[in-house]
């Protein structure tokens, strides 16, 4: 306990995790660490949870630095707890409680949550609850494996519960840097210029006054197993690799390339897996989650240096990445996601943003949130922060969903979260459609003949042709048609004009 916990005032603090969960109330707006299922608290949402679960009236608002572990959003979920929630999700039961309108869901971009904290637009914080490896002599919170917007939860809430974690090693001391950004007209420019940059402290700051209650648990990080790179995924990842040798080739990019950006889900893991059989090397990352691939690139020698908010290991991986750790210490760092997803830091590193779509326009507007208009994924998360502020900004997907009944390249997407303007390259496993100075109807041209799957391009042309009919069209659409394609998936189970088809035969 002396080394977890090596602050002597704060001892007659600990608690069990039943005594921290009576602390909330109904009505709370409660923020928490956590950023993928990494370094979320557990042992204190399961208790709140088991409050409900016996009958006690209690709703929350959860904010969070992104996704969390099942423990919190899962059991917050299924018992009802949850009422509001920002800024992302990946959870299932949350997800269908958030479709259902019982949970009321606001997807922000992952930059601005900080900041809204910050500046009072989500009112006030009463309890910030972070998972901690140890509290030092002062009372300052050593982070696990996250950031996210722990520091700031921590300076704004009313009250703090810190969960120790005795599962997480307290090796990971000393791979975080704590900086605090100003709120305006105060703020000032982060001085990072360098991925490398060390410009903060190794533990956030407390106000040990502030403490409610200390919890020891050992419940480990969920992290999820990471899906196999399947020939696709492959073919996705050879695609954006030729196209930035090209782009070194053509003195575009250095021959380290630049910093890179890398969403998540199962695309984006092969996609930058892929890296480790190129060519490139002293490759460095600039992103949220450093995931398996980061430590497979920096394994490879690849990689040279890794920031990101998060680190998110399989399980699988995960004892032999802490019994190899002092290899990778000095090559990782861990910042506050008002750091790492910074679009002021994005734009001066000149970061390439590799995030993955889940369908495209024919002008290159993107959806990566809605499934058919309506039903929410996950969220956006930080590819805006990025998208908005890359050197380049790629996006990946697959250009047939649900064995081909879907089309990812549609008229219009039915849902839009990055706009044509910040769309520079959209890559698919037929190809790439670089789209960089490109008129609208030259957008589209480029990417229904390099992107779209061979089933659906007839009937992108067919679409595209009509909708150019006619004279002063800039961005050409049928109005009663540009959904059309989601509506007759909806009816009848596929994009496939059927019908069309058999008419034509
Ligand atoms: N229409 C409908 N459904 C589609 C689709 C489309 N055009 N394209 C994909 N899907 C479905 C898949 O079938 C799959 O469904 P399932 O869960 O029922 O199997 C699901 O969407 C996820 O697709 P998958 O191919 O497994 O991709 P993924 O795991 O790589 O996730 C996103 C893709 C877009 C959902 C994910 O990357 C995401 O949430 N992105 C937004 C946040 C983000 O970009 N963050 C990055 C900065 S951290």
């Amino acid at each position: 306990m002396d080394s977890r916990l090596r602050c002597r005032e704060l001892k007659s603090k600990v608690m069990s995790a039943k005594e921290a969960a009576k602390f909330f109330k109904d009505g709370m707006v409660v923020g928490t660490s956590g950023f993928t299922p990494a370094g979320y608290p557990k042992a204190v949402p399961l208790e709140i949870a088991n409050r409900a679960k016996n009958g006690e009236k209690i709703g929350l608002t959860i904010i969070t630095g992104a996704s969390v572990g099942p423990e919190l959003d899962g059991e917050l979920s299924e018992s009802g707890v949850m009422k509001r929630r920002y800024p992302y999700q990946t959870n299932s039961t949350c997800r269908n409680k958030i479709n259902n309108s019982d949970i009321n869901y606001c997807d922000m971009h992952l930059s601005h949550t900080p900041q809204w904290v910050k500046y009072g637009f989500f009112g006030n914080m009463d309890i910030a609850i972070v998972e901690a490896v140890a509290i030092t002599k002062e009372g300052h919170i050593i982070p696990s494996t996250s950031i996210g917007n722990s520091n700031v939860f921590v300076e704004y809430a009313d009250k703090i519960i810190v969960e120790i974690n005795t599962s997480q090693p307290l090796e990971l001391e000393g791979i975080h840097d704590i900086y605090n950004v100003d709120i305006p007209p105060f703020r000032k420019p982060i001085p990072l210029t360098k991925v490398d940059d060390k410009i903060g402290t190794n533990y956030i700051n407390c106000n040990k006054e502030k403490i409610l209650g200390i919890v020891f648990t050992d419940i480990k990080d969920k992290t999820r197993p990471v899906s196999k790179i399947d020939d696709v995924s492959k073919k996705m990842a050879d695609n954006l690799i030729e196209f930035l040798e090209n782009e070194v080739r053509e003195n575009r990019l250095p021959e380290n390339l630049l910093p890179l950006q890398s969403g998540v889900g199962s695309v984006a893991n092969a996609v930058m897996g892929g890296l480790v059989n190129s060519k490139f090397k002293d490759l460095v990352v600039y992103s949220e989650v450093i995931q398996d691939s980061v430590i497979d690139l920096i394994e490879a020698g690849k990689v040279k240096f890794a920031s990101g908010t998060s680190l998110t290991i399989s399980p699988e991986r995960l004892d032999d990445f802490y019994s190899k750790f002092n290899n990778y210490k000095d090559k990782l760092i861990l910042r506050p996601q008002e750091i790492s997803n910074s679009p002021e830091i994005a734009r001066r590193l000149g970061v390439i943003a590799i995030n993955t779509a889940i369908e495209v326009d024919i002008y290159g507007n993107v959806n990566s949130t809605n499934i058919m208009g309506s039903r929410m994924m996950n969220g956006i998360g930080g590819s805006g922060d990025f998208a908005r502020n890359g050197y380049l900004t790629i996006f990946t997907t697959e250009s047939i969903a649900k064995n081909g009944d879907i089309s990812s390249i549609v008229p219009m997407v039915s849902h839009h979260d990055h706009s044509e303007h910040d769309v520079m390259v959209i890559v698919t496993e037929q190809g790439v459609a670089d789209l960089r100075g490109l008129s609208p109807k030259e957008r589209a041209i480029k990417i229904i003949e390099n992107c779209a799957h061979p089933d659906y391009k007839e009937a992108l042309y067919k679409y595209f042709n009509e909708a150019c009919e006619g004279k002063y069209k800039h961005t050409p659409h049928v109005l009663s048609k540009s959904l059309s394609w989601h509506d007759r998936f909806m009816k009848t189970g596929s994009m496939q004009n059927k019908e069309s088809l058999s008419q034509n035969n």
